[in-house]
C-alpha cells in the first residue's frame, strides 16, 4: 500500500502533505499549504510535473500510449462512435440513449445559424489571413452576438452556450474555409447531421449539384473524435485559465484557438506537411533532415514527432496512418508525402536520439495527409483541428466552472534587480 502522505525535511522541520488520489495514473501531492508552512514556492517550467486541476473527462497513459474519453479507450470510440455522440460524452460524461441523442442533436440544430453581420467580418479580412486568426476573431465576435451565452453560471446555461457554441462554430469553420478559397458563405442545411452539413458548407459548389461521398464524411468524422480532448493540453489549459477569471465561454474557446495555432501545438498538422514538402523538393533525403533534427545547433525539428505525455506511439496517430491508407485507397490518390512520413518514421524510430528521447509520431503527424487527400487547403489543417477539439475545450471549461477553481494565478522564482531608488535623467 502506498504512502499517502510525503513528508518534506527543510529548516530542520518536517512538513506532511497530502497525496490526492486518482482512480487511475498520476497521484497529487496537495502542496495547498507549502508557501505558508515553509515560505517556499515550487518550480516546474512547462508545468511538466504539475497537476492544475482534478478532473474526470479524459485520461492519457503516456506510457502505453492509452486514450480514455470518459473511460471509454480511443480505439473503440473512433471505431463505433461518431463525433457528435462524442460531444455528448464528452459534456455530459455518458454515452446517450437514443432519445438523449435525438433531443441533443436537435438542440444543436436550434442554433444552427449565425448572424448575417457575423459575413460582413468575414469580408474585411485579406483573402491571405491565417485561417486560425480569422476564427479566433469571429469566435470572439459571437459574444456581441449572443450577450446572454457569455457569463454563464447554472449548469442549465452553460449546457445552453455549449450548444449555441457547437452549432455556430462548424459555420465559422467552414466560413474560413470558403474565405481562403474565395468561394461565398452558406448557412448549411438543417437535413444533414453536424459533420454532413459542416461538410457540405464547405464544399458545396454554387453552380453544380452536391454529392456526399460518405468516405470523405467518414473521414472527417474520424479525424474530429480522434482530436475531440486530450487532457490538459496547453489550448485547453489555456480556456480553463481565461475562464477561471469567468471570461465568457466564447472569449475564453477563442483564447484556446490561438494557443492551438502554435508549431509546436496543434499548428504541428500544417507544419509537418510543409516539412514534408521541404523533404520532396530537396530530392526526398529523409535520412539528411533525421540528422538535422538531431542537431542542436539547427533549431530544425521533426513536426509531428515527439509529445509531452506520449512516451509511446500516440493511439490517434497509429488511428490516423491506418485511415490515411484507406481513404487514399479508397479515392485512388497516391501522395509521396505519405512515402516520405513512412520512411522518416520508419528512420527515426530507428535511430538512438529519438528512441532515447522517447520521441514517436504524434496526432499530427499523418493528419495533414488525409485533410489533403479531402481537398483541405494547408493553412486549414488546424482549423480541422479547433473544431475537433472545440467539444475538449467546452467540457474542460464547464468543469472548471462547475468546480469552482479558483483564478489561476501562479507564482515566479524572481531573480530581477534589488530594490533601487530612481536616477534623474540628467543624473544617469
Ligand atoms: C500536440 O499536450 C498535448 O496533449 C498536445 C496534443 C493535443 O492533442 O492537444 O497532443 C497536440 O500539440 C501534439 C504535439 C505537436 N507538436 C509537434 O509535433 C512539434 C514537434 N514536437 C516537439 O516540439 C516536442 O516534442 C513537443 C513540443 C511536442 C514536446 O516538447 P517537450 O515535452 O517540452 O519536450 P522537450 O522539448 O523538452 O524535448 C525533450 C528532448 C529535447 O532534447 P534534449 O534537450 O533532451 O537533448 O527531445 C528533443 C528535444 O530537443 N525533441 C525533439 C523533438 N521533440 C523533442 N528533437 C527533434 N524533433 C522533435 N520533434
Amino acid at each position: 500500500m502506498s504512502d499517502n502522505k510525503v513528508i518534506l525535511n527543510y529548516d530542520g522541520k518536517a512538513f506532511e502533505y497530502p497525496i490526492i488520489e486518482s482512480t487511475i495514473g498520476d497521484r497529487g501531492i496537495d502542496i495547498s499549504k507549502l508557501r505558508d508552512q515553509t515560505g517556499l514556492i515550487t518550480l516546474d517550467l512547462g508545468y511538466k510535473n504539475t497537476g492544475a486541476t482534478i478532473s474526470d473527462i479524459t485520461y492519457l497513459d503516456g506510457d502505453n500510449g492509452e486514450l480514455y474519453y470518459r473511460g471509454y479507450p480511443i480505439e473503440q470510440i473512433a471505431e463505433k462512435s461518431n463525433f457528435t455522440e462524442v460531444i455528448y460524452l464528452l459534456l455530459n460524461g455518458s454515452l446517450p440513449t437514443s432519445d438523449q441523442f435525438a433531443g441533443f442533436e436537435k438542440g444543436i440544430k436550434k442554433y444552427n445559424f449565425v448572424a448575417d453581420e457575423m459575413k460582413r467580418l468575414i469580408d474585411v479580412f485579406p483573402r491571405s489571413a491565417h485561417p486560425m486568426g480569422v476564427l479566433s476573431s469571429l469566435t470572439s465576435a459571437l459574444t456581441a452576438f449572443n450577450p446572454k451565452a457569455v457569463d454563464v453560471t447554472s449548469k442549465e446555461d452553460m449546457d445552453h452556450a455549449a450548444e449555441m457554441l457547437i452549432a455556430k462554430f462548424s459555420h465559422l469553420c467552414a466560413w474560413t474555409y470558403r474565405k481562403k478559397m474565395g468561394l461565398s458563405i452558406n448557412h448549411g442545411d438543417d437535413s444533414l447531421n453536424y459533420v454532413e452539413n459542416f461538410y457540405k458548407m464547405c464544399f458545396r459548389r454554387p453552380n453544380q449539384e452536391f454529392h456526399l461521398d460518405p468516405v470523405v464524411v467518414g473521414a472527417l468524422d474520424k479525424l474530429l473524435i480522434l482530436h475531440a480532448d486530450h487532457e490538459q493540453n496547453c489550448s485547453t489549459s489555456t480556456v480553463r485559465m481565461v475562464g477561471s477569471a469567468h471570461t465568457g465561454l466564447f472569449a475564453s474557446v477563442s483564447a484556446g484557438i490561438s494557443a492551438l495555432w502554435g508549431p509546436l501545438h496543434g499548428g504541428a498538422n500544417q507544419a509537418v506537411i510543409e516539412m514534408l514538402e521541404m523533404i520532396e523538393k530537396d530530392g526526398g533525403n529523409v535520412a539528411k533532415y533525421v540528422e538535422k533534427a538531431k542537431n542542436k545547433d539547427d533549431n530544425f525539428r521533426l513536426m509531428g514527432f515527439g509529445h509531452r505525455v506520449y512516451k509511446n506511439f500516440d493511439p490517434r496517430a497509429t488511428i490516423i496512418k491506418k485511415a490515411a491508407d484507406d481513404i487514399l485507397n479508397s479515392l485512388g490518390i497516391e501522395d509521396k508525402a505519405l512515402d516520405i512520413a513512412r520512411q522518416l518514421e520508419r528512420v527515426a524510430l530507428e535511430d538512438e536520439y529519438f528512441v532515447s528521447r522517447k520521441l514517436y509520431p504524434n496526432v499530427d503527424f499523418y493528419s495533414g495527409i488525409i485533410y489533403r487527400a479531402l481537398g483541405i487547403p494547408t493553412e486549414m489543417f488546424t482549423v480541422m483541428f479547433a473544431l475537433g477539439r472545440l467539444p475538449g475545450w467546452i467540457s474542460q471549461w464547464k468543469e472548471m466552472r462547475l468546480h469552482n477553481d479558483p483564478i489561476g494565478r501562479p507564482r515566479q522564482v524572481y531573480q530581477g534587480a534589488q530594490k533601487r531608488d530612481y536616477v534623474e535623467m540628467n543624473q544617469r
